[in-house]
């Protein structure tokens, strides 16, 4: 059989084209999955570090001269988070509610109702902070009143620097973050 195929002028050697197929579908597995890799670590990485430098994000900024925010009121503040970026657009105005007692004895609010987070509003005939999504409300104080709200509003840190009132801002109060402690 072999001194056939020699004798054969036109007879070729045999080519391994499976062979060659294989290290081409190999390395376009292991590009692909590189690819893959990469998409799905560079975010997760992004996660570790971000909330590893969570504390960075805290700043104070201004939500303006304590006057304009008479004593014995709940009055709501819109700032902006200092960490903006071009694409964030109005989402990065940020709606506070701001409770003055006496003196410079404020209480911030997030607007965020603590139940999915529509946001609140005060309502002054009623002396309570309304959800419009399910009914959730809450006292002037912040406790929860009524509805499926698990807990109280999440607060801020304030402090009153040069007449003017500040806001810790840059993360939003949550359980994980709160932000009542300057
Ligand atoms: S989101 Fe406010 S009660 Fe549900």
């Amino acid at each position: 059989m072999a001194s056939e195929e020699s004798s054969d002028p036109h007879s070729h050697p045999p080519y391994d084209y499976s062979a060659t197929r294989r290290d081409f579908l190999l390395k376009l597995g292991v590009g692909i999955n590189a690819v893959a890799g990469a998409l799905i670590g560079i975010p997760l990485i992004g996660y570790a570090v971000s909330s590893l430098i969570r504390n960075d994000r805290d700043v104070w900024i201004k939500l303006g001269p304590v006057d304009n925010f008479p004593e014995n009121t709940i009055r709501r503040a819109v700032f902006t988070d200092p960490f903006k970026r071009e694409a964030d657009g109005q989402t990065a105005d940020l709606t506070c509610w701001v409770r003055r007692e006496t003196g410079e004895k404020f209480t911030i609010f997030a607007a965020n109702c603590t139940h999915l987070g529509c946001p609140v509003r005060w309502f002054e005939q009623s002396k309570l902070f309304l959800c419009p999504c399910h009914g959730g409300a809450f006292y002037e104080d912040g406790e929860h009143a009524a509805g499926p709200p698990p807990r109280s509003l999440y607060q801020y840190a304030a402090k009153v620097e040069n007449d003017q009132l500040m806001i810790k801002a840059g993360v939003l109060p949550t359980l994980a973050a709160p932000g009542s402690t300057p």
